[in-house]
């Protein structure tokens, strides 16, 4: 499936190792992978197999011990520090556990808010806002603040910050964790709606096999290692 096109993040290779003192812990242990655009990827394993550590990597806030990381072809070591920090700010989203959001400020003022750190015009960050929200089907939330909100319709804000920069790739590490299975399986939907639409690569980390399912492919990762099945 488009294997004519140049993946937006190429993994090869790629350990990374914390020196913690009372020894060396390898939490990404030779891992090698891509993700293309329009393609939502999961990453399943148990707590402490590396997959917060790999989304990292991935998305170049932190720099692997041995291996490559190229972003559309681009390795990051050949970055320096201001350059990778303007990647990331340019072209990726992410989106965490909790959607940190800021508590005074609307819905839609929440996703212009980041347009602002990477220059956009405030009508244009507005307008583009308003367009993701109702996208992720909050269009009627939009005035909101986020005390007003669900837990679920809080992390749509936070994906549709994610997006407000039109990223080339959207990273959730544990989007769910704190939702039902419900809130949680909707969240996901539209996560994987987004990065189809928008045709933006996207790498999701969960726990849950059910939420793994909804994505179009599946990553398992135990002991830091890519395991098949
Ligand atoms: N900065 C760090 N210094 C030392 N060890 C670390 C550091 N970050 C992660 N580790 C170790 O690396 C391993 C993988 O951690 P990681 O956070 O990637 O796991 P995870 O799969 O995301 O776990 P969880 O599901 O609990 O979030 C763990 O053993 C962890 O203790
Ligand atoms: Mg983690």
């Amino acid at each position: 499936m488009m294997a004519e096109e140049r993946a937006v993040v190429e993994v090869e290779a790629c350990t990374k190792s914390f020196d913690a003192g009372a020894g060396v812990v390898t939490a990404v242990d030779d891992v090698s992978l891509e993700l293309v655009r329009g393609e939502l990827v999961a990453l399943v394993g148990p707590s402490g197999s590396g997959k917060s550590t790999l989304l990292s990597l991935v998305g170049a806030l932190l720099a692997p011990t041995a291996g490559t990381v190229r972003f559309e072809g681009t390795d990051l070591t050949d970055l320096d520090d201001r350059q990778r920090t303007a990647l990331r700010a340019t072209r990726v989203g992410l989106v965490f556990q909790t959607a940190a959001l800021v508590p005074f400020l609307t819905a839609a003022e929440n996703v212009a808010l980041v347009g602002g750190f990477a220059g956009m015009a405030t009508g244009a960050a507005r307008s583009r806002a308003e367009q993701l929200l109702t996208e992720l089907e909050l269009g009627a939330r939009k005035d909101h603040r986020p005390g007003q909100l669900s837990g679920g319709e809080q992390q749509r804000v936070a994906i549709a910050r994610a997006m407000l920069n039109e990223p080339r790739l959207l990273l959730a590490d544990e989007p769910t964790a704190h939702l039902d299975r419900q809130r949680g399986s909707q969240v996901i939907e539209l996560v994987a709606q987004a990065v189809h639409e928008h045709r933006c690569a996207g790498l999701v980390v969960t726990h849950d096999e059910r939420i793994a399912s909804q994505a179009d492919r599946i990553l398992r990762i135990e002991d830091g290692r890519l395991v098949d099945g």
